[in-house]
């Protein structure tokens, strides 16, 4: 069986993509919505709660792990990974696949979106720099916590105006959606950039985690999908609703 984990509602995103592409596989989702977010916490502080998470999902039936959260890539390193019985055999997280997928279009100049964590981890800067693309981040603190706590869509819009400001638009070919939660609300992400007469694609790297998932994992089985959260909210039963019902 496949786990996915998030620090919250975010990674329901990969999870959707994953139940598209494979529809037979067996999948548990944890997501740790007592915690959430995660992006302002410390290496230290989300390498903690990552192993608390995966032990969680072991403890379903998991045997093949993928970590939909961008903002802990940096924390699960490879002698954390063996001492979990992990392996790039049984184990994906976000950033290899979302920079393999990117490697191959056209655009050059790519805008990150994410959490300060997943900034400051410098994991996509250091990824594409041998790439001939050229990043600029764009730290968006306090977009999960509007995603988890249900804020409505204006509230969330006015936010995106906010961050978009401080940068020039024109100079970018693509933004990369960076952290999981994002792609949640896609569609306001394209509606403040059409506001704001901004042509740029908006890039979901949940497919390419899907697709990987797809060659990497056994995805055969009974096509049962199970969704555990640490704290069940309003959001999460409204995101449930609206992703997979
Ligand atoms: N969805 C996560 C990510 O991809 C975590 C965000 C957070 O908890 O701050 O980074």
């Amino acid at each position: 069986m496949i786990g996915v984990f998030d620090s919250g509602i975010g990674g329901l995103s990969v999870l959707r993509a994953i139940r598209t592409r494979s529809p037979q596989a067996d999948i548990v989702y944890f997501g740790d919505t007592k915690n959430a977010p995660y992006g302002n916490k410390s290496e230290e502080e989300v390498k903690k709660l990552s192993i608390e998470n995966i032990q969680r999902l072991f403890s379903e039936g998991a045997t093949e792990i993928v970590s939909a959260c961008n903002s802990i890539s940096i924390a699960l390193d490879a002698p954390l990974l063996s001492t979990l019985s992990l392996s790039e055999h049984n184990f994906i997280e976000m950033v290899e696949p979302t920079v393999s997928a990117i490697k191959e279009r056209k655009e050059r100049s790519i805008l990150l979106c994410a959490t300060n964590v997943t900034i400051h981890s410098g994991m996509y800067q250091r990824s594409f720099a041998g790439l001939g693309k050229q990043v600029v981040t764009l730290p968006m603190p306090e977009l999960v916590k509007y995603i988890e706590s249900g804020k409505d869509k204006e509230d969330i819009k006015t936010l995106l105006h906010s961050y978009f400001k401080t940068v020039d638009l024109s100079k970018h070919e693509l933004i990369l959606l960076g952290c999981t939660h994002y792609p949640l609300v896609l569609d306001l992400f394209e509606e403040v950039l059409e506001e704001l007469h901004a042509s740029v694609l908006v890039y979901n790297p949940s497919a390419a985690v899907a697709a990987e998932v797809a060659i990497k994992f056994n995805c055969e089985g009974g096509g049962k999908t199970t969704l555990l959260f640490s704290k069940e909210t309003e959001q999460t039963k409204k995101t449930q609703k609206s992703l997979f019902i």
